[in-house]
């Protein structure tokens, strides 16, 4: 296969008193290649930088200082040693790279770097970019995840880079700073882009960040001073209708760019009659760190995970990984976490038939049962059902707190407690099927006298069914902390364990916290889970996911946060304790999980370890809690322990 494209570098920039005009874009890419790449690139996939692209841009430079600042690592053997001896640079620092150099990197990149600023900016009045009546529009959808997904450096979770300019109600202080925003980040549309932002920060020593959507709970696309990849526009789908995977698998298949979100795929993959493994929320990644953490899904109890879905990949390096070719990669990027040694650009996953599927929502209060006694027995009961409910296929997403608002405990010992079952999804089940399946849970809840209106929803497949079920979630505040834990069938099977379990969350609910709940299992009944990813394997006997959160408001000091922090963390002993061998789903924990390595990745974490080691020695890529990040610390400038959030500067661990 030979295919020319054209890296088309347009604008200019002015070094050393030379200026550099369009004529770079004669730089052109010529991809080669013996074995045809399975599957077939996409065309940003095909725009690549070679030796040669550099060659031509030294040329043109004029100046060895900067063009190496671009070129491909040399050949040299580099070792952790070596390496691991400084901190990133930041702006500010004398090594820092100048406008000049920026301008330049900008120019190559034919204009796609973007000089970031806080995107509540605007509502600052000392700030250049104030704008009352962006500031309006941004406060009014301050919660909502579109507003952040289409900002090059935002995220949902604002406590993680440091809640430095947030818009009022939301705001701690009456400044804006930039905090762990990344400073500058480029608008990705090509793999030579990410290959040519990948050498610069890697050259420059500058912290790197890839940044997709921003949900990560733990705030892992923002930090201090970065430069950040950002993924969103690599938006490219294509049905593959006989796809011949290396695997042996063989059948429908559809190739997403990494940029591609949760209802994209959905729709997409109904538009051909299929459905695909991707998340509840309607604007998660689905190509980011979702599949790359694993990915759990309302169709894992009957497909498996996310990565499970997996067939091929393509990464930033550039380089195909299936289950002959890079192998290693391909394992390592299905379960190993976002932002570990490359950056991927697409994913090749399974195309599913489409099911008919039901959804049931209902919610009831203490008020809507004869007192708390009642109230908790029916909670027990849908735990004595998780086994068969999972068995069944099916997903539930509930919430329990106590507060008379939809999520959350006010406080502790407050007892306005609810149950709210966001969604029970029943893949491949008719309304009938589906009301026999939560019939025993269903009379034991009119057996307590509990008030209660099910609401069932029903499709031909699935994407119908889950668009009218799963609203929208909010975003953008810094009022929660989470810890979580994967626990397996066997503790539901002990009628000892899974009464402890009960206990525990009517304990949590009393200490002040609330809970974000699933039934699911990362097995699904209708497949076999395959045998060559590094997905947690706690998730494989799992038979709940339960996320426990800690909650306080928006003015509350850096102190109330760290205590409330080390509160859930020290809580979820409860769960660790009557689930030891378990884990916790990387995505939806706590950064500051005891034994975190255990917790995250099991016994895949010395080989993951490895492959770090062997593909990113440098420790190019870095987020908190990603395979490597005990290596280093974020100097947090907030009142906080080290790497609590990503704002401050990243250096190789001290002592
Ligand atoms: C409201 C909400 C609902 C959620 N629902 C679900 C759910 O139903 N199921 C579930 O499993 N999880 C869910 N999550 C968790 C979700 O899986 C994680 O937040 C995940 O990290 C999101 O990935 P992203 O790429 O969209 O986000 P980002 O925050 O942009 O990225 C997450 C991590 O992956 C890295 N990364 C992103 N793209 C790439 C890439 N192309 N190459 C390499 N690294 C990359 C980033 O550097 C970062 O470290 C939810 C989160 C939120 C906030
Ligand atoms: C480099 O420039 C030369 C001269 O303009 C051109 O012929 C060649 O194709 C360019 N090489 C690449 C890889 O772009
Ligand atoms: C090359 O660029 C660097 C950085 O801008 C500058 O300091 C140096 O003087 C330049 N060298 C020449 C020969 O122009
Ligand atoms: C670097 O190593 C690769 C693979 O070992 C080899 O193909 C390439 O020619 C080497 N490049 C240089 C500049 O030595
Ligand atoms: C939040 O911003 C508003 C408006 O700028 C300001 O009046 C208020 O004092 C700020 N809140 C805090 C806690 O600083
Ligand atoms: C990023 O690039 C996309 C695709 O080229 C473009 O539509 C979008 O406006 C750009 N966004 C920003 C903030 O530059
Ligand atoms: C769906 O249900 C039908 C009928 O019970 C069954 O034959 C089929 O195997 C099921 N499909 C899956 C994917 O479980
Ligand atoms: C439920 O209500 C019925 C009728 O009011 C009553 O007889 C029964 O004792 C109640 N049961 C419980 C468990 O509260
Ligand atoms: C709770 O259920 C009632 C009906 O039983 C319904 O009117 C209400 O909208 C539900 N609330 C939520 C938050 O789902
Ligand atoms: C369940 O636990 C509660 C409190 O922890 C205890 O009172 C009760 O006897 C237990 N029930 C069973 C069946 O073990
Ligand atoms: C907010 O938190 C602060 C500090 O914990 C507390 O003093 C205050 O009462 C809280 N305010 C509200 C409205 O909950």
């Amino acid at each position: 296969m030979k295919t020319v494209w054209t890296i088309s570098l347009t604008g200019s920039a002015t070094l050393a008193g030379a200026t550099l005009t369009s004529s770079l874009t004669a730089a052109a890419t010529t991809i080669t290649s013996t074995v045809t790449p399975t599957p077939a690139l996409f065309q940003h996939e095909r725009v690549q930088l070679t030796e040669g692209v550099l060659e031509n841009c030294s040329a043109v430079l004029q100046n060895d200082t900067v063009a190496n600042m671009f070129a491909f690592p040399r050949n040299s053997t580099v070792s952790k040693g070596d390496v691991l001896h400084s901190c990133k640079v930041m702006p500010g620092d004398t090594a820092w790279p100048l406008d000049t150099t920026w301008d330049v990197f900008d120019t190559l990149l034919g204009g796609s770097l973007i000089k970031t600023v806080p995107l509540a900016s605007s509502c600052y009045s000392d700030r250049p970019e104030y704008d009352a009546t962006k500031c309006a529009s941004i406060t009014t959808d301050w919660l909502s995840s579109e507003l952040h997904m289409a900002d090059p450096a935002s995220i949902m979770l604002p406590l993680y880079e440091g809640r430095s300019c947030l818009p009022s109600p939301y705001n701690y202080t009456s400044s804006c700073e930039q905090g762990a925003y990344p400073v500058y980040a480029v608008n990705v549309t090509t793999v030579a882009q990410i290959q040519l932002a990948i050498n610069f920060a890697r050259n420059q020593n500058l912290r790197l960040v890839v940044k997709n959507t921003g949900h990560d709970f733990n705030g892992k696309a923002s930090g201090k001073g970065a430069l950040s990849i950002w993924t969103h526009y690599l938006k490219e789908k294509e049905y593959l209708p006989a796809f011949k995977a290396a695997n042996g698998y063989h059948g429908p298949a559809i190739k997403f760019g990494s940029g591609v979100q949760v209802w994209e795929a959905y729709e997409f993959a109904k538009s051909i009659g299929h459905s695909v493994v991707g998340g509840e929320a309607v604007t998660v990644g689905l190509g980011g760190g979702y599949t790359a953490g694993g990915g759990h899904s309302p169709l894992s109890s009957m497909y498996g995970m996310a990565a499970d879905q997996v067939l091929a990949m393509q990464d930033g390096r550039f380089i195909t990984a299936s289950s002959t070719e890079n192998s290693d990669v391909f394992w390592m990027l299905r379960g190993g976490g976002g932002s570990t040694i490359g950056v991927v650009t697409s994913l090749t996953v399974k195309a599913l038939p489409q099911l008919e599927t039901t959804t049931v929502t209902f919610n009831f209060t203490v008020n809507d049962t004869p007192g708390p006694d009642a109230f908790w027995a029916a909670v027990g009961s849908y735990l004595d059902n998780f086994e068969s409910f999972v068995d069944a296929g099916t997903y539930g997403y509930y919430y329990i707190g106590a507060s008379s608002a939809e999520i959350g405990t006010t406080y502790a010992g407050d007892t306005d407690y609810y149950f709210r079952m966001e969604s029970f999804l029943a893949p491949n089940m008719s309304v009938a099927q589906t009301e026999a399946l939560l019939a025993p849970w269903f009379n034991s809840l009119n057996a307590l006298n509990v008030s209660y209106t099910p609401w069932y929803n029903h499709a031909d497949n699935f994407h119908d069914a889950w668009v009218v079920s799963f609203p929208e979630e909010y975003v953008g505040t810094d009022v929660v902390k989470t810890a979580s834990r994967l626990l397996p069938r066997s503790v539901f099977q002990n009628d000892d364990l899974r009464n402890q379990t009960w206990a525990a969350y009517q304990d949590a609910v009393d200490q002040g916290l609330f809970i974000a709940g699933f039934h699911i299992s990362g097995t699904g009944i209708a497949v076999e889970p395959p045998t060559d990813t590094s997905v947690l394997p706690a998730w494989r006997d799992a038979l709940t996911h339960v996320i426990v959160g800690s909650q306080w408001n928006f003015t509350s000091p850096w102190s109330v946060i760290e205590d409330s922090s080390l509160f859930v963390t020290k809580w979820m002993d409860v769960l660790r304790d009557i689930a030891p061998d378990s884990g916790a789903y990387m995505s939806e924990a706590d950064l500051i999980e005891p034994n975190l390595q255990e917790a995250f990745y099991g016994v895949n974490y010395p080989r993951l370890y490895a492959l770090k080691q062997k593909y990113d020695p440098t420790g190019l890529f870095f987020a908190l809690t990603a395979v490597g990040a005990e290596d280093w610390e974020v100097q947090t400038t907030d009142p906080l322990p080290y790497s609590w959030n990503n704002n401050g500067r990243l250096c190789p661990k001290s002592s």
